[in-house]
């Protein structure tokens, strides 16, 4: 047992199998810069304090460095019966420097260090994903300028219902996912603060001085009470919930993107470079990317799962159970950054099929609800349009034709009150272009909202 950092007690030498269920090195190396960094800014703080001198601060921090250097040209053996990465690199740093790395982990616990570290890389993660956020949004506001005049039907129930410009429906991912940034940015906060200083659960009686530990570290505060700091995971769930809206979106955009991308529709193409082909049909050429991202959101949302029902029901403070929040957290972080590149990558070169929309929104009686609006204009009552006009559309179901290829004649015997002017808002154009209030499809109002966007995201 005398091998352990916490050896002292124990009289015989861990179980094997154990040793290999208990460790997390596996899995939490992945936190080794964060550790590193917090161990050298909680160094450096003893030393400001007078618990360390200057010499033994300089010697700790440069095996630190070393260790840093090594891990990253990939010379570090990492052992299991070192149990995680924290004590990896203690006892390493103990290796090389002897007695003196001995003193690092005053006034500390891993349950503060491991609770710090998950916080330093979660705020780089975050940060991290809301760049790549932006990058898929301004893809987005590229596309919907480009096709801010081009018609698609617009569907509920998936059954063409009005129709819409291209660009506002871009929009309308962007606007999801502009909430799903503020939503991550918001987390940030909570993130951003730092457990150091509660050591194993109480505090600790060295004089430490926390918030020059915070500062040196980049967080904003420092907890406010050690049982929390050193317990809860909730700004990691907090994360993953808004990890798992994220996916969501991205599911729906994937959704309409296969759909799109298929023959029925025909409404884009997607790159080759994004898509492959299948082993016995030549003609093949399948959506991956969406569908791949569309599948990972099960994955995210059962991350999201996993990490709640670990918290539920801890008593304070620290226990073991937390140490499973790390791959169910890093998983989760993954799946957002890769599935975000995905799609940011891929949105700016889809190729849009202008006139397929158009014709798929001329062939669903799109422009329905603006004859009945029409016929409001002309003093009908519009429950009685609506009625008219399902007439009209009926005779155009049964003959194939859409109501703007009726003559002038024809719709008369609907209701006399239908005048020549009625093509005007029979043609998709019209229909859009008439939806100009604040939100609506007319272009000239898309044209407005991404010129807002734009100055939105510029200024951060
Ligand atoms: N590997 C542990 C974790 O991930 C570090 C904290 C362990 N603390 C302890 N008292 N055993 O949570």
């Amino acid at each position: 047992a005398q091998d352990k950092l916490w050896g002292g007690r124990f009289s015989e030498p861990t179980d094997q199998f154990v040793e290999a269920f208990t460790a997390s090195v596996g899995f939490d190396q992945r936190l080794y810069r964060h550790d590193i960094e917090g161990s050298c800014a909680h160094a450096r703080m003893l030393a400001r304090v007078g618990v360390l001198s200057d010499g033994e601060c300089e010697q700790i921090q440069q095996g630190l460095g070393e260790i840093l250097a090594q891990i990253e040209a990939g010379d570090f053996q990492w052992s299991v019966s070192l149990e995680d990465v924290h004590m990896n690199v203690e006892a390493r740093l103990i290796e090389r420097i002897g007695d003196v790395g001995k003193k690092l982990h005053t006034g500390r616990s891993r349950n503060d260090q491991v609770a710090t570290d998950i916080r330093l890389y979660l705020r780089e993660a975050i940060d991290g994903i809301l760049a790549e956020i932006r990058r898929l949004q301004q893809g987005l506001l590229d596309l919907a300028e480009r096709e801010a005049e081009t018609v698609m039907p617009g569907f509920t129930h998936l059954q063409t219902a009005q129709p819409v410009t291209f660009g506002h429906h871009m929009m309308a991912w962007f606007e999801m996912l502009e909430r799903d940034h503020a939503r991550l940015l918001d987390c940030r906060r909570r993130v951003n603060v730092m457990p150091l200083g509660s050591a194993a659960l109480a505090g600790t009686p060295y004089p430490l001085d926390r918030h020059y530990t915070a500062e040196l570290l980049g967080f904003e505060g420092v907890s406010d009470n050690s049982l929390d700091a050193v317990s809860d995971r909730d700004f990691a769930i907090e994360f993953c919930a808004a990890g798992a809206l994220i996916m969501t979106h991205l599911s729906r955009f994937s959704e309409e993107l296969i759909l799109w991308a298929s023959a029925q529709f025909g409404f884009v193409d997607l790159p080759d470079r994004f898509c492959t082909g299948s082993s016995i049909m030549p003609q093949k050429k399948n959506p991956d990317v969406p569908e791949l991202v569309r599948g990972k959101t099960g994955r995210v949302n059962g991350n999201l799962i996993a990490m709640l029902t670990l918290m539920k029901a801890q008593p304070l403070a620290y226990n073991k159970d937390n140490q499973e929040d790390k791959e169910p957290l890093f998983d989760t972080v993954d799946t957002l950054a890769g599935s975000l590149r995905a799609f940011a990558d891929m949105m700016p070169h889809v190729q849009v099929r202008a006139e397929a929309m158009e014709a798929a929104a001329r062939s669903g009686f799109a422009t329905a609800t603006d004859l009945a609006d029409y016929l409001v204009s002309k003093g009908m009552a519009f429950r009685d349009a609506h009625e008219v006009v399902g007439r009209a559309v009926r005779l155009g179901v049964e003959t194939g034709r859409d109501l703007s290829q009726m003559d002038l004649q024809e719709l008369q015997r609907f209701s006399s009150v239908i005048q020549d002017d009625v093509f005007k808002v029979l043609t998709l154009q019209g229909s859009v272009a008439a939806r100009n209030l604040h939100g609506g499809t007319a272009p000239v109002q898309v044209r407005e909202r991404i010129r807002e966007a734009r100055t939105r995201l510029d200024c951060g």
